[in-house]
């Protein structure tokens, strides 16, 4: 983390803080503009938040905070009482955990919180990633915060298209690079805040992403598939399929090589790995099929052109669609049409 920061880094940071500052959301465990003054309200909504969204621990968070206001009272509290006040948030071994810490905390530490990352380690259901978020929002330390908005902001802004796995060392490198020396507490709401509203899973909303002059996947078609979360098998392909519509309401066709796969038949463009064409629009639909020895899911995309973009290319209706053979794939992009 001593690394000095590049020039590009220093300006995403900034970017990122900025935004924070207008849009990021409040939330009853937050306070803008440092660390949280009590280090108890971010070791409890942090548990909470480890398995489960912002929303449903909203109300969860408010009832604990009220049952049990500090950390004495959450360490002289029975098990049964904090499971009690658990109830519905399902993965009980966190709320062991946490009150196993909280009373490490009182008895080890008399109450105050430890600051240091070994020591904080050594508390019951924290690992790498809650130290983190735990030092970084309690006592604005300047840790790398990585969950899956981070991951999946990381990916994209870079456009590591492997599988998560393999980039997982390039992602924590350039996670801290980018975390702010300065507000690493807001820097790591702002991270999350991006992820949570912003750059989604699906949908992303590129448009108004304060990183998108920085952003190497920004309006790419297959930004979505951006972490790509699992290794995929030799069996199966995943690709992009293009209804590419004029303005007289005609889809762009072309016709296949005589050789290899589907020889000869008429398709709409598609291709099995990365995109044709930018600036489509994911329809957020998919077709599956199996060929012999493989299985394809292709994503459809949209685009509205009046140019064949390729040499090959043409514009027909959809009531001549019948006149030209189409594969059992197609006919099943047809039907989304
Ligand atoms: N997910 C994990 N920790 C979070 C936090 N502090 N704010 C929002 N989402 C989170």
């Amino acid at each position: 983390m001593r690394k000095k920061m590049s020039e590009v880094s220093q300006k995403i940071s900034e970017k990122l803080l900025t935004w924070y500052q207008k849009n990021g959301r409040d939330l009853p465990w937050r306070v803008k503009g440092g660390a949280h003054p009590n280090p108890y309200v971010i070791l409890v909504s942090e548990f909470m938040l480890q398995q489960t969204t912002v929303k449903t621990v909203i109300p969860y968070f408010k009832r604990f905070m009220e049952r049990f206001p500090t950390i004495e009272d959450l360490a002289m509290a029975t098990q049964e009482e904090v499971y009690a006040m658990w109830q519905g948030l399902g993965y009980y071994a966190r709320a062991k955990s946490l009150h196993a810490t909280a009373q490490m905390i009182v008895k080890n530490y008399d109450g105050i919180f430890p600051k240091n990352r070994e020591e904080v380690l050594k508390l019951k259901g924290i690992g790498g990633y809650t130290v983190a978020s735990f030092l970084a929002l309690a006592f604005n330390k300047p840790e790398a915060v990585i969950d899956g908005n981070v991951m999946r902001i990381i990916s994209r802004l870079y456009h590591l298209t492997n599988p998560l796995d393999e980039i997982k060392e390039t992602i924590k490198e350039k996670a801290e690079e980018l975390t702010s020396r300065e507000h690493p507490a807001d820097y790591a709401s702002a991270i999350m805040d991006l992820g949570a509203i912003v750059c989604t899973p699906k949908n992303p909303q590129c448009l108004v992403c304060p990183l998108q002059e920085y952003c190497q996947s920004k309006n790419l078609a297959d930004v979505e598939q951006i972490p790509q979360r699992r290794k995929l098998n030799k069996q199966e392909k995943i690709g992009s399929v293009y209804l590419i519509e004029n303005d007289k309401g005609e889809y762009l066709i072309r016709k296949r090589t005589e050789k290899g796969l589907l020889s000869g038949l008429y398709e709409f463009p598609w291709i099995d790995n990365g995109e044709l064409y930018k600036d489509s629009e994911n329809s957020h639909q998919q077709v599956v099929h199996i060929f012999t020895h493989f299985k394809l899911t292709l994503q459809i995309y949209k685009k509205k052109s009046n140019k064949p973009l390729s040499v090959d290319g043409f514009f027909v209706s959809k009531e001549e669609f019948k006149n030209y053979p189409f594969s059992t794939l197609m006919k099943k992009v047809i039907k989304k049409i």
